[in-house]
């Protein structure tokens, strides 16, 4: 036989998929979006089709909340999928909303869309994706054995080598998007997951920004944005993996959003108790302007470039004007910095050109002096993305930039102020976006053709954040945490509005609980020889006879683990 005829046979035999296309998702938070109809799905799925990405990876939490949502939730997105022959999957998230998926939902959700033309596939099998679970990873041979699942977790806390050497691992995507302290990301830790995945594919993160003050979360930090967005498309090229998966379309609570601003998934602010709403004002829109190139150049090695355009984006409060509110630079695990030395006061900009160009950068009028170096990154062959950011020290109100060749304007972004304002909020890190052309809806956040006012650019006025209350007592529990051998257990029955106050914390409640799962009948004690032992008793008790037993650190069957209590 001749190599070619060979080849596919060797590609059968080895399950590999040397002819599998490249594609772009995008990281989407089903939890936000209980209130979408079907024509609510399709717009968001148009506007992603607009931008040149192929689908969504459905974000789902397993909370009591979470779960009674998002069934109907993703019956509604595959009905539209389908109608848009857009693609989706589910991103099965252990952490976010509480307690651990269970073998049984991850099987029951899986089995009954995989069907569905929309269902994204790879070697013919549903593509399952994860945000971390990584205690949880001996359920997967029994869960890809009951579905055929082609399985590519998220297990970044395990490290790309033991990630890679986890059960049933078919590929894996990776969480590690953003760079640690005062320095750009590189491209090594994306490199070092393929090595590790030794030909199985890799689904890299692309992601614009992060920050997030969620402190009933537990979530108060920021990662440097800065030239990210630019630089990880361009590792992209380099890297050439499998997948891309952006973070996110619509993760407002922690600022990687890339889809339109929308009132109605704003949840985690209230949740989170938030100090405000650190995103209003702020669309992302344009972050999308130059996406149809980029995906064509990652796909097909080239692409060309229907017309110029220029996008631009800066924190409007420099670092130092407003209280840091707590934000660590960093994440607790890693070392602490001040937010403000991790992040630049530049005002950053990428422009898509057929040829070199210049520019300016005025802020209120004046022109800010250019550094020497013109780009800080200049595309080979002279046509494609440059890229450049400049510092605004003391400059304070209304940026623009302009891109012009030989006297000529070639695009044009007028933003929001720069001001030292607080309003009584601590410092907002989230970034100003706009675009030319203009991307996005009226409507969906500032219109960056007109120069906001320092009021409409500043964050809220106070009035949003008292509209949002913190959580009151006698609203029912429906989410809470626990330290140490109470996490599990304050998760899971906080979420149904058991959440004793000496060992949980309540931190999230509504207008009405969440219907428990039905008893069992199984009785539950502390485990023998816990520490504290009698202050398991309720909640062993309460979370076995619901059929939630995966807590054997505390709990156990035998009831000599309840004496003395
Ligand atoms: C902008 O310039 C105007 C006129 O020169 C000046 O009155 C105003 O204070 C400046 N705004 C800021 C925010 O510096
Ligand atoms: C959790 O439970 C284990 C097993 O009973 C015990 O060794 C450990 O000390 C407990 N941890 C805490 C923080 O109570």
């Amino acid at each position: 036989m001749r190599l070619y005829q060979v080849l596919p046979v060797l590609a059968a035999l080895m399950g590999a998929s040397l002819a599998e296309a490249k594609e772009v998702f995008a990281h989407y938070m089903l939890g936000n979006v209980a209130s979408f109809s079907q024509a609510d799905w399709e717009k968001d799925i148009q506007l992603a089709q607009d931008s040149g990405i192929d689908g969504f990876a459905l974000n789902m939490a397993a909370d009591a909340e979470a779960l009674a949502t998002n069934w109907p939730s993703a019956e509604k997105a595959f009905k539209a999928a389908e109608a848009k022959n857009f693609k989706l999957f589910f991103s099965f998230d252990y952490l976010g909303g509480g307690i651990p998926w269970t073998a049984a939902d991850v099987t029951k959700y899986t089995n009954n869309w995989k069907g569905s033309p929309a269902y994204f596939k790879r070697d013919n099998r549903p593509l399952v994706s994860t945000f971390e679970g990584v205690d949880n990873r001996n359920d997967w041979t029994q869960i890809k054995a009951d579905t055929q699942a082609f399985f590519m977790p998220d297990y970044s806390s395990l490290g790309a080598e033991v990630a890679a050497a986890a059960p049933g691992v078919d590929g894996l995507f990776s969480w590690d998007a953003w760079p640690k302290g005062a320095s750009d990301k590189s491209d090594e830790v994306d490199n070092y997951y393929i090595s590790q995945l030794k030909g199985k594919p890799y689904m890299m993160p692309v992601s614009p920004w992060f920050f997030t003050n969620l402190p009933n979360y537990d979530k108060n930090r920021l990662w440097r944005g800065d030239d990210l967005w630019y630089d990880r498309w361009q590792q992209v090229m380099e890297v050439k993996p499998d997948y891309v998966e952006i973070i996110t379309w619509n993760d407002f609570g922690e600022s990687h959003y890339i889809g339109p601003l929308d009132s109605r998934q704003y949840g985690a602010f209230r949740g989170g108790n938030a100090p405000y709403n650190y995103v209003e004002g702020l669309s992302h829109d344009g972050w999308r302007l130059f996406l149809p190139y980029l995906i064509k150049q990652y796909k097909t090695g080239s692409a060309s470039i229907n017309k110029e355009g220029l996008m631009a984006w800066y924190r409007t409060q420099p670092g130092k004007a407003c209280a840091t509110g707590g934000t660590a630079g960093n994440a607790n695990y890693e070392p602490h910095m001040e937010p403000y030395d991790v992040v630049q006061d530049n005002i950053f900009f990428s422009a898509l050109l057929n040829s070199d160009a210049d520019y300016t950068v005025s802020v209120n009028g004046t022109n800010i002096e250019l550094p020497q170096q013109k780009w800080r990154n200049t595309p080979g062959g002279g046509s494609g993305i440059y890229h450049a950011s400049v510092p605004y020290h003391g400059h304070r109100g209304p940026v623009v930039v302009t891109i012009s060749r030989n006297g000529q304007q070639v695009a044009q972004v007028k933003g929001g102020s720069i001001t030292d304002a607080c309003n009584g909020h601590p410092e907002n890190w989230n970034a100003w976006v706009g675009s030319d052309p203009v991307v996005g809806t009226p409507g969906s956040g500032t219109n960056p053709t007109t120069p906001p006012t320092t009021t409409t650019a500043a964050p809220p006025p106070p009035s949003t954040t008292t509209a949002t209350p913190p959580p009151s007592n006698d609203r029912p529990c429906v989410a809470g945490t626990g330290e140490g051998n109470y996490s599990g257990l304050c998760r899971y029955a906080c979420g149904y509005n058991y959440c004793p106050p000496e060992v949980c914390r309540c931190t999230r409640r509504a207008t009405n609980a969440v219907s428990a799962p039905p008893t069992t009948g199984q009785k539950g004690y502390p485990a023998v020889g816990v520490k504290d032992h009698c202050s398991y008793l309720g909640l062993c008790s309460y979370a076995w006879d619901h059929g939630y037993v995966d807590n054997t650190a505390a709990c156990g069957p035998d009831p000599a683990g309840a004496e003395g209590c």
